[in-house]
Formats: C-alpha cells, structure tokens, sequence
C-alpha cells in the first residue's frame, strides 16, 4: 500500500482575535508525494502562508493536521527548509554566516570544515551572492537578502522545500535564473517542493500540480490541477505550446472568478493594503 509523504487532513486554522475565533482555513486536504513540485496559488489573504506555516509545524491547525512519511508535524525541523516571503535572515550575522549557521545543523556531523565551506560559498554562487558574503543583511537590497534566503533553505538539502513567494522580490533575469536552478536542483535531488506565488506562468512553469485555493475567509482546495508537462521544462520553447497555453490559461480562470466573487463582496476596497495586493495578481492575470 502506498501512503504519502506528506498529508494534510481537516486542517482548519481558526486565530484568536479580539472579536473572536477567525477561521481563515477549513478543511484543507492534500496529499503530496516524494518529489512533487506543488504551487500553491490564490488570492492576498486567502491563507496560503498559513498552510505553509503549518507544514512548518511553525503554526499549529486548530483541527485536523500534517503528517510527514509517517509522523505528525507539530514543531520546525532541518528537513524542512523555509523561504519566507520576508526573508528572515539573522541582521547580526554576515551573508555567509547566515547560510553557515543552518549548514552547521544539518551537517556538522557528516561534511568535514572544508567541505562545509565549499557548499556555502557553492550555495552562495548558486543565487549569485557570493560576492556579498562578508555584508550583513542591513547592507543588502531585499532582492539580495531573499536570495540569501533561499541559498540558505537549499543548502539544508531539505527532503521538503517550503518557499512564500521566493522570487517576488527578484528582477526578471535573476527570477528566470534562479526558477531554472530550482527545477535543476530539485530534479537532482528530488525533494518535495511547495511553493506560493501570484505569477501565473511560474506556477505552470515549476509545477507538477498546482492547487487553487478558494478566498477566504474559511478558504479550502479549490482546484488542483496536474502539469503534465515533460521535464526538463524549458520556459522559451514552452511559450507556444498549446498544453502550456492551456494549463496557465485554467489558472487565470480560476483567480479571474474568485476575483469577481471578491469584487461582488466587497466592490469598494481601493487604497488597503490587501486591496492593492489583490490588483496586483490582478493586473498579472492581465498581463498574462
Ligand atoms: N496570527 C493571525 N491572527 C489573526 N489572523 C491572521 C493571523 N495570521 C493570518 N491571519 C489571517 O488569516 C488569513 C490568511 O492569511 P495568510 O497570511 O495565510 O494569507 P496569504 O494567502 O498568504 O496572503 P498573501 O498572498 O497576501 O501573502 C488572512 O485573512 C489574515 O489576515
Ligand atoms: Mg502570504
């Protein structure tokens, strides 16, 4: 019988607010297997990061929970490396001791000194922030600094990769780059990737599966949708393939409805911050 890596069941999250219990998720249920590339992809607010935060094991569900190959997720471990959507680097630590710190974790038993050394700095070449090693967080732009982020969670060679939005920040060279790399890295060591983002043809680019989340509050799986695309994917060659015009224009459908549901709730919300948020995948499903 074949059970799965990593499951979710019943997840329901309700936070504690000063008017009482806020359920932002209900009822998530989701099985991923070793190697899968998942995107999770939805509207600002939805509650995307709070399912990634609960693979985590940095937030607990108030129902229902995760289970990785076999055992309950209730706490944060090394083989589950987070990018988070704000970076979250240590502002004391220097560019490469930021990376250090999560090496030494994880592998200051099985890689000598030297050896530790050389996958940092290769980490560090892989994000192209090698030459920025010696700064600290505070002299970097964010773009940098997230790179660190994710140089940081791949040298931990996660057997699950968690990332929010990891290329966000990112110009579009460097994100081109660094989504290639990820699928080479990933293909080599297959590990099991969820990752959120708003950018339509990232998700159908990167992922095996893409799960559409409903608005919330209450927000569930809504769709989840199989990219049956042959791998290595390469992003020129895809542009005109009518599987992947297909696949990325079933995405666009989807956030085009929820965002006609958003706008009948709530037709006037300009100038908030979740409000402009919301424009932004907005005018990116546009674009598309
Ligand atoms: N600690 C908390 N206390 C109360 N409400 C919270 C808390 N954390 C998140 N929420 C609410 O839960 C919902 C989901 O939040 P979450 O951050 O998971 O959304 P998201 O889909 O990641 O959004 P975005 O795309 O903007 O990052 C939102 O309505 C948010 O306000
Ligand atoms: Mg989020």
């Amino acid at each position: 019988m074949s059970k799965s890596h990593l499951e979710l069941t019943g997840v329901e999250m309700a936070f504690d607010t000063p008017k009482g219990p806020f359920v932002a998720l209900d009822n998530i249920n989701l099985k991923i297997q070793k190697g899968e590339f998942v995107s999770l992809i939805g509207h600002s607010g939805c509650g995307k990061s709070t399912v990634l935060n609960i693979v985590a094991g940095l937030l607990q569900a108030t129902k229902g929970g995760c289970v990785l190959d076999g055992h309950e997720v209730n706490s944060p471990g090394p083989e589950r490396a987070v990018v988070f959507q704000n970076h979250a680097l240590m502002p004391w630590l220097t560019v490469y001791e930021n990376v250090e710190l999560a090496v030494q974790q994880v592998f200051r038993k099985s890689m000598g000194k030297q050896e530790r050394r050389d996958w940092i700095h290769h980490n560090l070449e892989l994000v192209n922030m090698a030459h920025a090693a010696d700064k600290r967080p505070g002299e970097v732009s964010g773009g940098m600094a997230q790179r660190v982020g994710i140089a940081r969670a791949l040298a931990m060679k996660p057997s699950v990769l968690l990332m929010d939005e990891p290329f966000g920040a990112l110009d579009a060279l460097t994100r081109a780059h660094l989504q290639d790399s990820l699928m080479e890295i990933q293909q080599e060591l297959n590990n099991t990737v969820i990752m959120i983002t708003h950018d339509v043809d990232e998700a159908v680019l990167l992922s095996d599966r893409i799960i559409m989340m409903t608005n919330g509050p209450e927000a569930t799986v809504g769709e989840d949708l199989y990219i049956d695309l042959p791998r290595p994917r390469n992003r020129v060659t895809l542009a005109d393939n009518p599987e992947y015009v297909h696949y990325r224009q079933e995405v666009l459908r989807f956030l085009y409805e929820k965002q006609r549901k958003l706008e009948h709730i709530s037709p006037r919300r300009s100038g908030k911050p979740e409000a402009s948020k919301s424009k932004q995948s907005e005018a990116q499903a546009a674009r598309a």
